[in-house]
């Protein structure tokens, strides 16, 4: 009896302490529900501010949508030759870029967006004929009108404390400030207008009085073209969704990815030609979603040149300068030497680049260049030509008059027209933007398509006496000894990662 007892009640003990075990689960499942349900609250939370930060509703498109936008496009290439190159004035005449840029502004309707490296139209200097110096001021007085017109004006821009901003900003423009230093501590160097989301402009002049007058600019309008600047208006909204942040939001509104790329260029016409066109981006950080990288389109562009690639910067330098805990390391920088190395050795594809000679050329140019040059030694059907740009009258404080400030590349098919000039450390830090434009068939084409039109600019000034060819000078130690002093003082300075 006692046994059985005592069996019962260990037997009730048992039951019991089931109970008890099962009341824990059945609280630990309720726990474990609860907090997952907190959790799907938090993370629903999360996305929706997320999203509403991000704007996921974008900027209003004005009805066009990448189904019926067009493709019937009309190009003009626009360039800015300075008075005091007069040798390049004989030929064939391109649209003078200020003459492009009011024809621009005559069709705007509703919206006009600028992005500008630089904002100085008004000042001048002495020595620039008041003609040219005026184009600045003219530019800026028309932007300022367009208020009146009931067209808004709207900038991206890193600049801070432009007074021509702010003067333009209590006109009603919209200025979104960038602060690039957050991002990547580089600059916002694009340099492209969109009117209406119809027109579009891309090339090397910046809202700068230098642009019109002294320095030699070279860029192209694209007319009746919404598919295009659609496109590149997705660039624009997407630095003006950067205003007033310091970090980069991992997700991102539908309307900032890209429209098209390098595997799907968009189709369309360029003044009866048949062509295909897409847009890419500098640095990596803005390169949202399905954007081709500047590199990349460089590198796909030398690598479908087939017979010839002409390559007209200011700079050349594969060399990439970041800040790292305080100093700055230098690098080679390898992308587009190497696609040059490759076209002309293995592919047997003609290179001429012509770099521009001024002040600021960094000595380890020669280096690279004559490098590269070295390259066909000993080879048959090789080609690499390289040609400075100098102006001989350069002044000693005047830098720029003169200055080559192109940035673009043409071949037998394609041409591009970006904003940087092809150093390591522009792609890595500063915004850009470029244009590729390709042609199939382009050379049983009509003399009249654009990649005639660039070619033959690019042969106007490698012919011109402008253009010298690299000589070693005597003097070259002594620079190379400069050099080695340049690089010592750079790891010093920690706030300008890009003094190269
Ligand atoms: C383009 O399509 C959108 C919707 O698909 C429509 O709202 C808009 O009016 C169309 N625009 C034109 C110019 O046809
Ligand atoms: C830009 O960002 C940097 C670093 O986050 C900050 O120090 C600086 O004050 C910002 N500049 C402006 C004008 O907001
Ligand atoms: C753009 O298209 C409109 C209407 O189709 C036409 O009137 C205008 O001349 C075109 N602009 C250019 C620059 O071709
Ligand atoms: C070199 O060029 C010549 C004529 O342009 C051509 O006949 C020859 O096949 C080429 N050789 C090679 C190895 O490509
Ligand atoms: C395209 O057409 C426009 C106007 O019809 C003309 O001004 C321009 O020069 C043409 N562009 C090319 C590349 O032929």
């Amino acid at each position: 009896m006692k046994r059985s007892s005592y069996s019962t009640v260990q037997q009730q003990g048992y039951s019991a302490s089931i109970f008890l075990k099962r009341k824990d689960k059945l609280e630990q499942t309720q726990q474990k529900c609860i907090a997952i349900f907190a959790l799907l609250c938090c993370f629903a939370v999360l996305v929706a501010l997320i999203f509403s930060s991000v704007d996921i509703w974008g900027d209003d498109e004005d009805g066009i949508t990448e189904e019926n936008c067009s493709i019937d496009c009309r190009i003009v290439l626009v360039e800015n030759i300075p008075d005091d190159l007069p040798f390049l004035r004989d030929g064939r005449r391109h649209l003078p870029l200020s003459v492009g840029l009011h024809t621009l502004l005559d069709q705007a309707k509703h919206s006009v967006e600028v992005v500008s490296p630089v904002w100085d139209l008004n000042s001048w200097d002495l020595e620039t004929t008041a003609s040219t110096a005026k184009q600045g001021q003219l530019l800026f007085q028309r932007l300022l009108t367009l208020k009146s017109r009931g067209v808004k004006l709207k900038i991206a821009s890193s600049v801070t404390n432009s007074a021509e901003l702010k003067t333009l900003a209590a006109h009603n423009a919209q200025v979104h400030f960038v602060n690039m230093t957050a991002f990547t501590r580089g600059g916002l160097h694009s340099s492209f207008w969109i009117v209406d989301r119809k027109h579009i402009y891309i090339g090397s002049a910046a809202m700068d009085w230098r642009s019109l007058s002294k320095r030699k600019e070279l860029g192209v309008m694209v007319y009746n073209c919404s598919c295009l600047a659609l496109d590149l208006h997705r660039v624009f909204s997407f630095y003006k969704q950067l205003q007033e942040r310091d970090y980069i939001p991992s997700i991102w509104s539908k309307r900032v990815t890209a429209l098209y790329g390098k595997n799907n260029a968009l189709e369309l016409q360029l003044n009866t030609t048949q062509a295909t066109a897409y847009l890419s981006t500098s640095p990596d950080l803005f390169c949202t979603k399905d954007r081709t990288r500047d590199v990349d389109a460089i590198y796909q562009v030398i690598q479908s040149a087939k017979t010839f690639v002409f390559i007209s910067v200011t700079n050349y330098l594969p060399l990439v300068s970041r800040g790292f805990r305080g100093t700055s390391v230098t690098r080679y920088w390898s992308p587009i030497d190497e696609a040059i190395r490759e076209a002309v050795v293995l592919r047997g594809v003609k290179v001429r680049l012509l770099i521009s000679f001024w002040k600021k050329t960094h000595p380890l140019t020669f280096n690279f260049v004559t490098s590269l040059k070295s390259l066909c030694m000993h080879l048959h059907n090789c080609s690499l030509e390289v040609k400075f740009f100098s102006h001989n009258k350069e002044q000693k404080d005047d830098v720029q008059r003169g200055l080559n400030h192109n940035k673009y590349m043409v071949t037998d098919n394609a041409v591009y027209i970006g904003n940087h000039d092809w150093v390591g450390s522009d792609f890595a830090i500063n915004a850009g933007v470029g244009l590729v434009l390709k042609m199939e068939n382009s050379l049983t084409d009509s003399g009249a398509s654009i990649l005639q039109q660039v070619k033959a600019a690019f042969e106007r000034d490698w012919r011109s006496r402008y253009a010298k060819n690299l000589q070693v000078t005597k003097d070259h130690d002594s620079k190379y000894r400069h050099l080695q002093a340049k690089l010592h003082m750079e790891t010093k300075e920690e706030n300008n990662p890009l003094s190269l």
